[in-house]
């Protein structure tokens, strides 16, 4: 999604903006561009392409000590250099960046057109330079002229805006697409995300929607869209710029895949009690007494974040004996939900920024539901609109494939599920049982980490088949979604997952020698049917790659991995898809950390 990056300070701004938007570049985009203020005179530069383009397009006379930079991910006109941000003005005056969608925009547009005004892009958001722009010639302030201009805008925003004729201060405002105030030593920044300013600072202010802030060298100052001042206490981020780097790895995802021992581990510390084989989740804010009263559990999150929910409900109903299911929020938000009192809702997001899933929190609020996060983001949207939840404590995940987020997702509705269990009729057995279980994932992860090698080989005999299957029954289920989505995403190989069990329902009709199937087959209760089911596909002579605790006669290729409980089974079994669709999209010569057509963090609807 597009990034934003802002700067005012003693120095030259152009470097800082263009590490910024570095930082940015794993968000996805297609276009890039920067803009300073030099003794009252605004220059601009703009190109498709990546920001190594724009380092190379701005000259070296480009000084300036205030300024605004972007990437962009096209959804009004197709990316060039001229749809590209900052957008000026007519009178060349003002620039501004923009994220998220003006809806009203052509509407604006011809209103402006009709007064004289001539647009020079196709974007939505050359409406804002132009609106800003006139209005700042009658007010002559660049705050009240923002101000007047967002009140006719009807749409999702962040933005940052500079006037040539104020080289002091930023005028930034969000509403529905995240803005952070970065705060410096005699210097300020602000960005769509933290991870554009962890090189320079890790204090930062979050605005909230419907909020503004100018900033200056010497601070900044907050307030409404009705110009109410507000105050705004700085926190401390704890991922610092070495979170951002690649370790040396060729792919952040190989990286983020590798780190997850460590990660786990990071989730479960200090979070589980071997006394009384329970889980410590304070951030839940709910008491034993209001934690027994829900009789229902939904889980809403978009993509991966939903098939870990659809793994969290699972977990749910099988130790806590509640009644649970996920559903992606993209879909709930519209459908007018039914908001019960004794429902407790989950809402799943790593960046804590999806609009969808943010849309849909919201408007369960509204309603009075009560929303619990589990989210990466420390301080996201996501996290600060719901009433409590778990933090995943995993650190920034930058490839646009999750991966450590999603196993840490699945952990964390471990220990909620635990929570829930031990508060109505997990027996202390059980919760002994799941906890050791938990201690052990770290431990297990590594060793299948192990089996990167033979897993390597494989993702490149599977790699060249034009499409995949994947089936998994009950608890192997999501695990098949998953390693479907990660496979299509990242080596653009079509996969598709069902469940096992709806295989002879229709698509068994598909299975040929020239789509695999990808079988999760762990050793449960239905062991049995599963292995029913890969005769099935032997018997249309389907190739089988089988993931789980054995190998079998009735597959072509086994991955074996460690087996824990079978309730946490699941969590195991995916970190071999992983490292498959990671392998199968470096065979075919993909761009693993940026997939086409993607974005790190969905902004808008
Ligand atoms: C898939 C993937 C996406 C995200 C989804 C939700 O690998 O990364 O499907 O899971 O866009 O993102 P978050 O979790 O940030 O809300």
């Amino acid at each position: 999604m597009c990034g934003i990056v802002a700067y005012v300070g003693p120095k030259d701004a152009a470097p800082i903006l263009l590490e910024g938007l570095q930082r940015l570049e794993y968000r996805g985009y297609d276009s890039a561009g920067l803009a300073v203020v030099n003794a009252k005179s605004l220059k601009t530069r703009k190109v498709k392409g990546r920001v190594a383009d724009l380092a190379a397009a701005v000259p070296a006379k480009f000084k300036g000590t205030i300024g605004i930079g972007h990437t962009r991910w096209a959804t009004h006109g197709a990316p060039s250099d001229v749809n590209a941000h900052p957008h000026i003005d007519q009178e060349q005056r003002i620039a501004v960046v923009h994220n998220g969608i003006i809806e009203n925009a052509d509407e604006l547009r011809r209103r402006l057109e009709g007064e004289g005004v001539k647009f020079e892009s196709e974007t939505d958001s050359e409406v804002l330079s132009q609106l800003i722009g006139r209005m700042v010639k009658e007010t002559e302030s660049l705050r009240e002229a923002v101000l007047r201009a967002l009140k006719s805008v009807v749409g999702t925003y962040g933005i940052a805006v500079i006037d040539e004729q104020r080289p002091g201060e930023i005028v930034v405002a969000r509403n529905g697409s995240p803005i952070v105030l970065g705060l410096g030593e005699k210097e300020m920044f602000a960005a769509s995300d933290v991870a554009a300013l962890i090189r320079y600072t890790r204090q930062v202010v979050h605005l909230e929607d419907g909020e503004l802030a100018v900033i200056k060298a010497d601070g900044f100052n907050t307030f409404t869209s009705d110009a109410r001042e507000t105050a705004k206490e700085p926190f401390t981020v704890d991922w610092d710029a070495g979170h951002y780097d690649n370790g040396g790895y060729e792919h952040y995802l190989l990286k983020e895949i590798s780190e997850q021992p460590d990660t786990v581990a990071r989730t479960l510390r200090g979070r589980i009690d071997d006394r009384f084989h329970i889980a410590h989740l304070g951030g839940l804010n709910m008491d034993a007494r209001e934690t027994r009263s829900f009789r229902r559990v939904k889980i809403i999150g978009c993509g991966s974040a939903y098939y870990s929910g659809q793994m969290g409900a699972q977990l749910i109903e099988e130790l806590a004996r509640i009644p649970a299911d996920a559903e992606p929020a993209s879909e709930f938000r519209y459908r007018s939900p039914v908001v019960e009192p004794d429902t407790l809702y989950v809402a799943i997001s790593q960046s804590g920024e999806t609009y969808d899933t943010l849309a849909a929190v919201q408007e369960l609020k509204r309603k009075g539901g009560r929303v619990l996060g589990i989210v990466n983001t420390v301080g996201s949207a996501i996290a600060r609109e719901t009433d409590g939840g778990i933090y995943l404590h995993a650190g920034p995940e930058v490839s646009v494939a999750s991966t450590k987020a999603f196993i840490s997702t699945a952990v964390a509705f471990a220990l909620l599920a635990l929570h829930l269990g031990r508060v109505r009729d997990l027996s202390p057995a059980d919760g002994r049982r799941i906890c050791e279980g938990l201690r052990r994932l770290p431990e297990q992860i590594k060793e299948i980490l192990t089996l990167e090698d033979r897993i390597k080989e494989l993702a490149k005999k599977y790699a060249d088949a034009p499409g995949m299957m994947f089936v998994g029954r009950v608890r192997g289920y999501p695990v098949a979604r998953e390693g479907a989505q990660k496979l299509k995403e990242i080596s653009y190989v079509h996969a598709e997952a069902y469940p096992a069990s709806e295989l002879k329902h229709g698509p068994l009709a598909l299975i040929s020698p020239e789509l695999p199937t990808v079988a999760i087959v762990p050793d449960d209760e239905l062991l049995d049917k599963n292995l029913t089911t890969l005769g099935e596909i032997r018997a249309r002579h389907g190739r089988i790659l089988m993931v789980g605790h054995r190998t079998s006669e009735a597959a072509d290729d086994c991955i074996v991995v460690p087996k824990n409980q079978v309730e946490l089974d699941p969590i195991l079994l995916t970190i071999p898809l992983q490292l498959f669709a990671y392998h199968a999209a470096v065979a075919l010569d993909r761009d693993v950390d940026r997939p086409r057509n993607l974005a790190k963090s969905v902004t808008v609807e």
